[in-house]
């Protein structure tokens, strides 16, 4: 493939300070030199570790991101961490619009652009995530729920290409072990390059999507085989060394 693959683990609210230095330690063992220079690496763990992640990772050539970004620069805003602050821990990348920011927070279309542009200001890289829920997939929405989230995104589409990333992650394959087969992920992320390319990004085919959603080592192979899975965005195996040593390894 022309892409450079990349998967990602998204570590959601899990860790501590003594498993995350065991897990880190296993990671810098597992992905060595020879696998990151065919498949780019990252790891974002909860805002609070994003220092021990630089710690740890800084040398290793494996990158960190945060999980989501404030929408807002700076400010009376409790609670919030912005995109200069992720930036100043050496965050190359940020998660935007995460299916559980978008369903549990409620994060909007119009929210996670913003965000998404606050990152890149910071000359932080974005992973967009969308994807349709089960209950849009049985009414037979899921085309045309994708083609809302990527078109909301045309304000993007002049973004420098190493610096945009869209994972798609049907809502119904996170965290159930119920995954998507290779073929409706490829059909998915098919359509998805070309919604990118209506939206306005010259550069579609050289956009890296990635497929999220109970991704394994045992099923890894076969979705990243797949012409436009270019890597993966990984949640629960993100959190075992020797399984998201293998998904990374299935990506090369
Ligand atoms: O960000 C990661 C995804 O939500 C996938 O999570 O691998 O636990 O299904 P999962």
């Amino acid at each position: 493939k022309a892409r450079k693959p990349l998967v990602v683990g998204n570590w959601k609210m899990n860790g501590d300070l003594i498993a995350n230095e065991r897990l880190f330690t296993a990671l810098r063992s597992f992905i060595d030199r020879e696998l990151l220079a065919r498949v780019d690496v990252a790891v974002c763990p909860p805002f609070p570790y994003l220092g021990q992640a630089a710690a740890w990772m800084g040398d290793a050539g494996i990158a960190w991101g945060a999980q989501d970004v404030a929408a807002h620069e700076n400010g009376a805003f409790t609670g919030e961490v912005s995109a200069a602050m992720v930036s100043d821990l050496g965050c190359r990348w940020a998660i935007v619009g995460h299916s559980e920011r978008r369903t549990l927070f409620g994060e909007a279309d119009e929210t996670v652009v913003v965000k998404a542009q606050r990152a890149l200001e910071h000359d932080v890289g974005v992973i967009v995530c969308v994807g349709e829920t089960l209950e849009e997939r049985e009414q037979d929405r899921a085309e045309e729920v994708l083609a809302r989230q990527v078109g909301a995104l045309a304000s993007l589409a002049g973004v420098a290409v190493e610096r945009f990333v869209l994972a798609y992650e049907p809502v119904w394959a996170i965290g159930t072990g119920r995954t998507a087969t290779p073929e409706q992920a490829q059909s998915m992320h098919e359509f998805i390059r070309g919604r990118l390319a209506a939206a306005g990004f010259a550069d579609s085919a050289r956009v890296r999507l990635l497929y999220g959603g109970s991704v394994k080592p045992a099923n890894a192979a076969s979705l990243f085989g797949m012409a436009d899975i270019d890597g993966g965005l990984i949640g629960g195996a993100a959190l075992v060394a020797d399984e998201f040593g293998a998904i990374c390894r299935s990506a090369a």
